[in-house]
């Protein structure tokens, strides 16, 4: 998507660095328009660098693009953040006297500001009209947070955080192509106790399995994510059943198994467990030099539910993962099959964990094969493969 990040003079401005890099980071393409007065507070190269693109500002220089006009028509979506309060006036009249003015007058795209200012700018009554004046064309604007200000005081005008803007804007544009249908998710990687202190855990951070719950989430869907060991769930799934077993995992999809549409299993459950796990701390004072621990299969949480699935007539599509050590495209997909194969669900994301460069990573490079024998091959931020996932799961949902 081509997103516009216009930035207008404010002490937040600094701030924008964090919306571009979570919008590149998310696989969009990002041109930065300043006003002159956001310069003073950051620096072009700065916004340059964090874009990969030029930044522009003046009207007057690579007239004969005729940027004034193109960069409205070709974006998707345009983000102003800081929107200060001249900034505000401006747009409200209509006045492009710079190319961030020029660029909004002429774009068809959602446009969502981020308005920061002081509280009594804010609370002015021209400020309000200027801000009713826009949302009533259809302008979204995302209201100030309350909190700490440029000087000693606190109040209503500070720049929500980052995070939340992008969220926000993206919410606003995105397909609603998964309204009404409830997924279920599971993220993370289990943990099979030792004792009350140690566990036999994996590397899985939860990454994926959260990305695609947020993707889910902007596309309309009603999302339930089990977090497995993972501490933080970004506040806009609303839904998440915190586990640490497999036995715990396995109890939550039964539970919720009945009452979704789509069950996503992308989290890393231990094939095994501590038999008999000490119910005080080993001490190694006590263990010697050895300690063998009796370890036992858990169920496989993905191939009972489909079973049930079948059993039951229940109409949930079903997506498994697969980690698997390839040694190279080829195997994969081998691996992948036979593992769709044991399964039976509908889909499985294959991804090669050779090198362990996935583990906590942001980008992800994935094989999707459906029981249909479709196969995609997909490749970038973890946010990006989620939204690549989804549309697969949509065109089989539609046939
Ligand atoms: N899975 C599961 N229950 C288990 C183990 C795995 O439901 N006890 C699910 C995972 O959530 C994942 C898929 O099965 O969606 C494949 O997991 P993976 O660890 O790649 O494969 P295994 O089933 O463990 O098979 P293998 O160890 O032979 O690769």
């Amino acid at each position: 998507m081509h997103v516009i990040v216009g930035i207008t003079g404010g002490i937040a401005a600094y701030k924008a660095t964090s919306i571009i890099r979570l919008l590149t980071e998310a696989g969009h393409t990002v041109k930065v328009i300043p006003t002159q007065n956001a310069l003073r507070f950051i620096g072009a190269t700065t916004l340059e660098a964090l874009s990969h693109n030029t930044v522009d500002s003046d009207l007057y220089t690579d007239v004969e693009s005729v940027k004034h006009v193109s960069l409205g028509q070709e974006a998707d979506l345009v983000i102003v953040a800081p929107a200060s309060a001249s900034f505000l006036a401006r747009y409200a009249a209509g006045i492009a006297d710079d190319l961030l003015g020029n660029t909004l007058l002429v774009t068809k795209a959602p446009v969502v500001l981020a308005p920061a200012m002081h509280t009594e700018m804010w609370l002015h009554a021209a400020t309000q009209k200027n801000i009713q004046t826009l949302t009533d064309r259809g302008v979204q604007i995302l209201e100030p947070a309350v909190g700490r200000l440029t000087g000693d005081d606190s109040g209503i005008g500070r720049l929500p955080e980052p995070e939340d803007i992008v969220e926000f804007a993206l919410t606003k544009i995105s397909r609603q192509d998964f309204a009404g249908k409830r997924f279920l998710i599971t993220a993370g990687g289990t943990r099979e106790e030792i004792d009350p202190v140690r566990f036999i855990g994996n590397k899985s951070s939860g990454k994926q399995g959260i990305a695609i719950a947020i993707e889910a989430a902007h596309r309309g869907a009603d999302v339930t994510l089990i977090a497995a060991s993972v501490s933080h769930v970004p506040p806009e799934i609303q839904k998440v059943l915190h586990v640490q077993s497999a036995q715990q995992l396995g109890d939550a999809i039964d539970e919720n198994l009945g009452s979704c549409d789509v069950l996503i299993m992308a989290a890393a459950v231990a094939d095994f467990k501590v038999l008999n796990p000490a119910a005080n701390k080993l001490k190694r004072s006590e263990l010697g030099d050895h300690l063998q621990l009796e370890l036992v299969a858990n169920e496989d949480i993905l191939a009972n539910a489909v079973k049930r699935i079948k059993t039951q007539g229940l109409s949930v599509l079903t997506v498994g993962f697969a980690a698997e050590t390839a040694s190279g495209p080829l195997q994969l997909e081998k691996l992948a099959k036979s593992k769709l194969a044991n399964k039976g669900c509908d889909l499985i994301v294959a991804n090669n964990v050779a090198n362990g460069a996935v583990f906590d990573s942001d980008t992800n490079n994935v094989l999707i094969l459906s029981q249909t024998g479709r196969s995609v091959a997909t490749e970038g931020s973890k946010r990006l493969v989620a939204a690549e996932l989804l549309d697969v799961i949509n065109d089989l949902q539609s046939k």
